[in-house]
């Protein structure tokens, strides 16, 4: 699937947001090295801390289905109501996520440019020196 074709199905999932309190509804397309795309959307809490962004939703729904090995994710955000096309970097807790499962190296974040474009960065473009399993032997 292409990242324009990815960022789509984030859009999509977009429309899944549970947003009450910030309106800034956010879908994630995660896809599996074999081509399998696991959607996901944020979902918010009145206690606020619990919220969970829509990428991890995306991570957790893979993981809880077995799936290890992951290719790219596509993130669409923005205000309610707008199209989905402004950019919505991941969140740093998403991103230590994503160093969890995925190769730095090689796992690709697309996002959305303001335009009707994406950009593309690699993880370690996202998190430089982060901390992952290795760290620990794993
Ligand atoms: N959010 C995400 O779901 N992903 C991101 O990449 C950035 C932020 C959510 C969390 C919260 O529900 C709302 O956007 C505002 O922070």
């Amino acid at each position: 699937m292409t990242n324009a074709e990815l960022l789509s199905e984030a859009k999509k999932a977009r429309e899944r947001a549970y947003v009450p309190y910030s309106h800034h509804s956010v879908g994630a397309a995660l896809m599996t090295k074999s081509g399998k795309i696991y959607h996901g959307c944020n979902i918010e809490n009145a206690a606020y801390g619990p919220t969970n962004c829509a990428e991890r939703t995306a991570f957790f729904r893979a993981v809880y289905d077995g799936e290890r090995e992951f290719e790219k994710i596509a993130i669409a955000g923005g205000m309610e109501g707008t199209d989905g096309n402004d950019l919505c970097a991941p969140c740093g807790v998403c991103r230590q996520v994503m160093m969890e499962f995925c190769n730095p190296e090689t796992f690709k974040i697309v996002l959305a440019d303001g335009e009707d474009r994406q950009s593309e960065y690699t993880l370690k473009e996202l998190l430089p020196l982060g901390f992952g399993p290795d760290n620990l032997g794993k």
